[in-house]
């Protein structure tokens, strides 16, 4: 996903119609702005501290330079910048400033933890990083039935993938690392559910095979499991093949029961679906 722009208005308001400006900003003027093609969200900012002059900062992220320009063209933005005036005038100063995103990063969404396994390998479990990418990508194929991809697999979605998993807050990518080589990988996400709260999914999990048998497996699934927790999930589910019995014990072993049944209908470009 591109980094985008930030378009930043900073405004100050007579401290009389402080309060009627910051409803209606809040409730009216910042949401009809978001409507605009091109915006992703905003975020209001009050200063609590510094020796700024302009006391609320409206951050507004967009796709892009171009995004912007064209909305700054367009009757939406002329008619939502004359409300503004004919509505606060004098009584509200407004300075706009436009930021490139150089760089978008993100606290781990999980510490790092020591674990020593059988045959006395030392694992790292951490989250992925950006640098973990070839690694993870080429653990892939141990997932593949019978070791070819899926259909409609490409490479190139795997890898902007694996980076959307970086970015995603509500999504974990984690790695076991022993002497700088990855040796598993699991991908899991969490999403509310209405009837059930917060449930967490594990996408992948896999161990290289060289390090199978010696718990790697067991410690990173419960790794993912503390930071689902730490999420808020209740529930966590795994899909498995019905064709990896082996792989189905061993869930079944660390407490995921046979659940439900996945139905499954798929296409891929190319193929009439459903495939
Ligand atoms: C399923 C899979 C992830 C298990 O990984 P693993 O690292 O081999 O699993 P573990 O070593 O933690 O556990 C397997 C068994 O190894 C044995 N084991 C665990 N620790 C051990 C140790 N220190 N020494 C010797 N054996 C050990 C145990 O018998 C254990 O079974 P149990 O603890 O459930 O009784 C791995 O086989 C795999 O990658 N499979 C292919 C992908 C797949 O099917 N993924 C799951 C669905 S997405």
């Amino acid at each position: 996903m591109p980094k985008g722009v930030v378009y930043l208005v900073r405004t100050q308001v007579a401290p009389e119609r402080e309060a009627e400006w910051d409803q209606w900003h809040r409730e009216t003027h910042v949401p009809e702005v978001l409507s605009e093609r091109g915006f992703r969200r905003a975020r209001r900012l009050r200063v609590v501290e510094g020796e700024e002059d302009h006391r609320y900062w409206t951050c507004y992220d967009l796709e892009s330079a171009e995004a912007l320009q064209a909305y700054r063209q367009s009757p939406a933005a002329m008619r939502l910048s004359s409300q503004h005036e004919l509505k606060f005038g004098k009584a509200a100063d407004l300075r706009r400033s436009t930021f490139e995103v150089v760089d978008d990063l993100r606290a781990p969404v999980a510490p790092s933890e020591a674990a020593v396994v059988g045959g006395g390998v030392h694992l790292m479990l951490r989250p992925a990083t950006a640098a973990d990418e070839n690694a993870v990508l080429g653990m892939l194929k141990h997932l593949f039935d019978g070791g070819a991809p899926p259909p409609g697999f490409s490479e190139e979605q795997a890898r902007a993938s694996f980076r959307q998993y970086l970015g995603d807050p509500e999504s974990g990518l984690f790695v076991a690392e022993t002497e700088g080589r990855i040796v598993s990988f699991a991908a899991a996400t969490s999403y509310p559910t209405m009837r059930f709260g917060r449930r967490g999914h594990v996408e992948d999990l896999v161990v290289d095979p060289d390090f199978r048998v010696k718990g790697v497996g067991h410690r990173l699934l419960e790794y993912v499991e503390r930071w689902a927790r730490r999420e808020g999930v209740t529930h966590l589910s795994t899909v498995v093949g019905l064709q990896r019995e082996e792989s189905r014990k061993f869930l079944n072993r660390k407490g995921f029961t046979d659940a439900s049944l996945v139905l499954r209908k798929r296409w891929t470009a190319g193929a009439p679906p459903p495939f």
